[in-house]
């Protein structure tokens, strides 16, 4: 096995509560063959650590930025204001209203700082690593591989009819 690389993808979430959510963005990129920089940094609660881990991001090597937030979420959308690596936002379901605020306040970014907003919860999560690695694959051929295997292995999972109870 090789030594494992630097970290291509960043993955901020608003809270440790939100790894639950979160783990499937950095599992669907483990299984691409990417790794990861996972991190509980919030915008509101720890201005700084975000402002000074994402501007510095790019020199460290980070190539993409999966945040996931909930309530008014506004993670995504100020770490976008403050690199031009696209950002991949996820709302998340941490809250009475079920991910519908967070979904509005990712989605709703006026024009100008765009944020690619993916589904909420766990299910938006993984879309949002596998999109991840399809960015990198653009330029990476073993990622490419990868993500070529991860389809062909999902459709061969895929039963022609349902398992019928007795
Ligand atoms: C957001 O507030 C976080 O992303 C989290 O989903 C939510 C609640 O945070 P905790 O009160 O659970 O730490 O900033």
């Amino acid at each position: 096995m090789s030594k494992e690389q630097a970290p291509r993808v960043a993955i901020l979430m608003g809270s440790k509560n939100d790894w639950e959510l979160m783990k499937p963005a950095a599992e669907a990129l483990d299984q691409l063959g990417v790794t990861s920089d996972v991190r509980v940094i919030s915008a509101h609660r720890t201005p700084q650590r975000h402002h000074d881990y994402v501007i510095s991001a790019a020199d460290r090597g980070i190539e993409v930025f999966i945040c996931g937030a909930g309530f008014a979420a506004h993670l995504a959308g100020v770490t976008a204001a403050l690199t031009p690596l696209p950002v991949l936002g996820v709302p998340l379901d941490s809250s009475s209203l079920d991910g519908l605020d967070a979904l509005l306040a990712t989605v709703q970014m006026p024009g100008g700082i765009p944020v690619a907003t993916f589904g909420i919860g766990k299910a938006g999560a993984k879309n949002a690593g596998l999109f991840a690695g399809a960015i990198l694959a653009r330029s990476d051929d073993s990622v490419r591989k990868a993500l070529d295997e991860y389809r062909e292995a999902q459709t061969a999972a895929v039963p022609d009819t349902p398992v019928l109870a007795d």
